[in-house]
């Protein structure tokens, strides 16, 4: 398996593949491979002759410099993992921060029409502007025909339709489902970093996200959103930072539900010093 660290490589690779009119399905990621990122690249498998897969941790995107030096990075693991899922049709692209930004780290500004503004946005400044400056970067090297999301990262996911939309990328998005830990806790890189009292309580999230969903069929968003803050508000261990029920298009809190429009759940939650977070549809 080929593990491509700088564009004008990949690009030449690319132009032979598309040369022969193989189709190419893109699987950006920032490393640290689990269980969900494979799920994806499964699925871009399926759909397209040729895989890409990009590792990269992305600076950019980091609010806190401290969260960016910690991120793991574990590059011959990955290529490992991958190569168990098959060794003929992925490319990796694990470019340097230079390749990819030329010497300009720094995000573009984008206007997500408001997407960017709720939940994550709130909490972790400049995060979009990174994801959709180096998404869109992948987008133009790479030039896939499909590329695949997790709804894990469902905000990130509406963000990403919306860039191809209002730049007119020629790719087709595809959402995937999110992956869990048997005990329900939605796959992340950053599970592993958890000590082990804090293990068995994570549990707790996606418990809460279910009741939730069933809450929320007989009452308001308002009551359901009070009614989690009261759980997490008596756990000993789990702090929660946000409990929303939004809209799936606009990302806006529901204030009166409507039979016409699908609503989520989303979920952001500190176990100790790991933030953690977590969705579900809700109709
Ligand atoms: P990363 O956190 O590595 O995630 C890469 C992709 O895997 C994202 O689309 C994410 O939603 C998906 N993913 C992660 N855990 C998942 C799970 N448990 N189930 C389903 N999908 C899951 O998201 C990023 O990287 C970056 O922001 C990136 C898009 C690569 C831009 O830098």
């Amino acid at each position: 398996m080929e593990v491509y660290s700088e564009k004008e490589q990949i690009i030449k690779t690319i132009d032979l593949l598309k040369g022969e009119k193989q189709t190419l399905g893109l699987v950006p990621t920032m490393g640290a491979l689990h269980e969900g990122h494979l799920q994806l690249v499964k699925k871009a498998l399926e759909n397209n002759d040729k895989v890409v897969v990009s590792i990269f941790v992305n600076p950019t995107q980091f609010d806190d410099e401290k969260d960016l030096e910690k991120y793991p990075r574990t590059l011959d693991q990955d290529v490992e993992l991958l190569s168990t899922l098959n060794k003929d049709d992925i490319l990796i692209y694990a470019p340097t921060v230079d390749d990819i930004y030329e010497g300009r780290t720094e995000a573009q500004s984008f206007d997500f029409d408001g997407l960017e503004y709720e939940m994550e946005g709130r909490f972790r400044d400049g995060h979009f502007d990174g994801v959709g400056t180096i998404v869109k970067r992948f987008f133009e090297i790479i030039k896939p025909h499909n590329a695949y999301f997790g709804e894990k990262d469902f905000q990130q996911l509406q963000i990403i339709k919306k860039l191809v939309e209002k730049h007119n990328i020629p790719v087709a998005i595809v959402g995937c489902e999110i992956h869990r830990e048997a005990n329900g806790l939605a796959m992340s890189s950053r599970n592993t970093r958890l000590k082990p009292k804090y293990k068995k309580e994570v549990s707790f999230i996606y418990k809460t996200l279910i009741a939730a969903k069933q809450y929320f069929e007989t009452k308001s968003a308002n009551e359901v959103e009070r009614w989690v803050e009261k759980q997490f508000a008596n756990h000993d261990l789990l702090k929660l930072e946000y409990f929303i029920i939004a809209n799936v298009e606009t990302l806006k809190e529901v204030t009166r539900k409507s039979n016409e429009k699908s609503y989520r759940a989303f979920i952001a939650v500190y176990a100790d010093d790991i933030r953690l977070i977590d969705n579900i549809a809700l109709n």
